[in-house]
C-alpha cells in the first residue's frame, strides 16, 4: 500500500559527477571502485535523484529496504512504460524509431507489467517449478559431471570463466530450450552482445563506443539475430511438439490466443541469454573466491552439505545483474520523498546487497551467512523465474567439484566483463590440483 502523502522532506540532487561512473559500462569493471561508489551513495545519498548529463534524471535506490518497497509493488513500479535497463535518452530515441514508440526493444517478461506481467509468466511457470526442477535434476547432474570431468582434464591450469563457467550452464539451459549442440557458441556470441555490448572483448564486432546510441543499434542487431534463429524452431515446434521448453512458449496461450510475436522472441531471448550469463559469472566467482579463501574450500571440502549455502552467497556476491529500472505509474511517498509519476528509478541489486544495514559484514564472503535473504533474484513479482533452476545447476556443479578438487589459486588477476547490466569475470586464470 503506497503511505499518506506526507510533506516532502529536502532531498538534495546528487552531484552528477559522482553517480556518471555508475552509468559508465567500464567502471562495473574494478569492483573496488564500484563498490566504494555505492558505499558513498548509501551513506550520503541513500535516496536521491542525479541527472546525469545525456541521461533522464533517475532515482538511484541502493538500499535494501528502499528496493524491496519498490520493487514489490510492480503494479505501481513498472518495467515496460519506460526502458527496463539503463539508457541514454539518445538511445531511447533510437529505440522509439526502431519499435514505433516503445520504449524497449525487448518484451520479456521484466518488461511485462500487471495484469499482462501474469499471464505470460504463468505460460512457462510449471516448466521452472521445484516439481519441474525435480525431474530435470537427473539431465543436469550428468551435464555437470561431464563438465566437472572438462575441468579436471585441464589441470594443472586453466582459465576458469572462459573454458568452463561460460559453457556449463549454456548447456543446461539450451538443452532444456532445445536448442541443437551446434548453436550453442551462436547463442553464447549473441548474449555476450546483449550483455556485454561495451567490453572491448566480449562486444559486437564492428560496433562504436562513440556512438551514443550503440546500445540501442547492437540490441536491434541482437533482437533480428534471435527472431531468425527462433521463427522456424517455433513453426517447428507448432508442427511436431517436442519435449522442450521450445515447445511450451511456442505453444503457449495467452487469453486463449498464442504470444504476441515480439513478446515470445523474447521469452526466447531472455531464456537464451539471462539463463545461462547470470549463472556463469555466479559460478565464475564461486571459483574466484575458492582460489582466494583456501579455508571455505577447506570447510566444504569438509561439509558438503554447506555447498547450497556457498551457492547462495555467490549470488549475493556475485550480483550479476546488477540494476534494472522501474517508472512511477503514479505519486509515491518514499523516506519522505516523493517519487512523481513518471519518474525513473534506478534499482541497484548490487548496491542493496552490500547494504550494512542489511548484512552483517557486507564485505565478507562467509557461505555460512544464514538467513542470506539477498536480492541477486530480484524481488517481487519479477523475482527471477529461473531461480530454482539456477540453484539447481549450481549446487550440482559444485558437488562434483569441491570433493576432487585438492587445491586452487590465481594465476593472474581475474578480470571482469565491462558492463553496466549483468556482469561478472570474463576470466579467472588458476592452477589447481585435482585429488
Ligand atoms: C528475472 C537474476 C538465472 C530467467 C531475474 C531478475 C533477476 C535475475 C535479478 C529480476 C528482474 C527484475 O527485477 O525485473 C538471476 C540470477 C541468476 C538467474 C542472479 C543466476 C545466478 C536465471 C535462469 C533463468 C532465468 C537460469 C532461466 C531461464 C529469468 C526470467 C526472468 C528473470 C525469465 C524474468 C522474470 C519476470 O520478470 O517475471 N533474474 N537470474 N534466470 N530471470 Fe533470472
Amino acid at each position: 500500500m503506497n503511505a499518506p502523502i506526507t510533506p516532502t522532506v529536502d532531498a538534495p540532487m546528487i552531484p552528477p559527477e559522482l553517480v556518471a561512473p555508475a552509468f559508465a559500462p567500464s567502471t562495473f569493471a574494478d569492483r573496488d571502485a564500484v563498490h566504494a561508489l555505492f558505499t558513498r551513495l548509501r551513506r550520503d545519498y541513500p535516496l536521491n535523484q542525479v541527472e546525469v548529463p545525456g541521461y533522464d534524471p533517475h532515482w538511484i535506490v541502493t538500499k535494501y529496504a528502499d528496493l524491496r518497497e519498490i520493487a514489490r509493488q510492480d503494479d505501481i513500479f513498472h518495467g515496460g512504460d519506460r526502458s527496463k535497463t539503463l539508457i541514454s535518452q539518445a538511445g531511447e530515441e533510437l529505440v522509439k524509431q526502431y519499435t514505433g514508440g516503445q520504449s524497449n526493444i525487448f518484451r520479456s517478461l521484466v518488461q511485462l507489467d500487471p495484469p499482462e506481467h501474469k499471464k505470460y509468466r504463468d505460460v512457462a511457470a510449471d516448466s521452472f517449478s521445484l516439481a519441474s526442477m525435480k525431474a530435470l535434476k537427473p539431465m543436469v547432474d550428468g551435464i555437470a559431471r561431464d563438465y566437472a570431468e572438462r575441468f579436471f582434464a585441464h589441470a594443472p591450469e586453466v582459465d576458469f570463466a572462459g573454458e568452463i563457467a561460460f559453457h556449463y550452464p549454456l548447456k543446461v539451459v539450451l538443452d532444456l530450450i532445445g536448442v541443437p549442440e551446434a548453436d550453442h557458441p551462436k547463442m553464447l556470441e549473441l548474449t555476450q552482445w546483449l550483455f556485454t555490448w561495451a567490453d572491448p572483448d566480449l562486444r559486437r564486432p564492428g560496433s562504436n563506443l562513440e556512438d551514443p546510441t550503440e546500445i540501442t543499434k547492437t540490441w536491434g542487431i541482437v533482437f533480428d539475430e534471435f527472431e531468425k534463429y527462433y521463427t522456424p524452431i517455433i513453426e517447428d515446434r507448432r508442427r511436431c511438439p517436442a519435449h522442450d521448453l521450445a515447445t511450451v512458449l511456442a505453444n503457449g496461450k495467452v487469453d486463449g490466443g498464442p504470444l504476441e510475436h515480439r513478446a515470445l522472441i523474447s521469452y526466447f531471448i531472455i531464456a537464451s541469454t539471462a539463463g545461462h550469463d547470470t549463472t556463469a559469472a555466479t559460478t565464475g566467482t564461486g571459483m574466484w573466491q575458492l582460489a582466494e579463501r583456501p579455508d571455505i574450500l577447506a570447510m566444504l571440502k569438509a561439509d558438503p552439505a554447506l555447498i547450497p549455502g556457498f551457492v547462495e552467497e555467490t549470488i549475493r556476491w556475485a550480483t550479476p545483474v546488477q540494476q534494472f529500472v522501474r517508472s512511477a505509474t503514479q505519486d509515491y511517498q518514499i523516506k519522505g520523498r516523493t517519487i512523481k509519476k513518471g519518474d525513473l528509478v534506478y534499482l541497484s541489486y548490487l548496491s542493496a546487497n552490500r547494504d550494512e544495514e542489511a548484512f552483517e559484514d557486507p564485505f565478507t564472503f562467509n557461505p555460512l551467512r544464514s538467513p542470506n535473504r539477498h536480492v541477486g533474484f530480484g524481488f517481487g513479482g519479477h523475482t527471477c523465474l529461473g531461480i530454482h533452476l539456477a540453484r539447481m545447476e549450481m549446487i550440482s556443479f559444485w558437488q562434483q567439484v569441491i570433493p576432487r578438487l585438492k587445491s586452487v589459486t590465481l594465476t593472474g588477476t581475474p578480470r571482469m566483463a565491462e558492463s553496466e547490466f549483468v556482469c561478472g569475470p570474463k576470466s579467472v586464470p588458476i592452477r589447481f590440483e585435482v585429488e
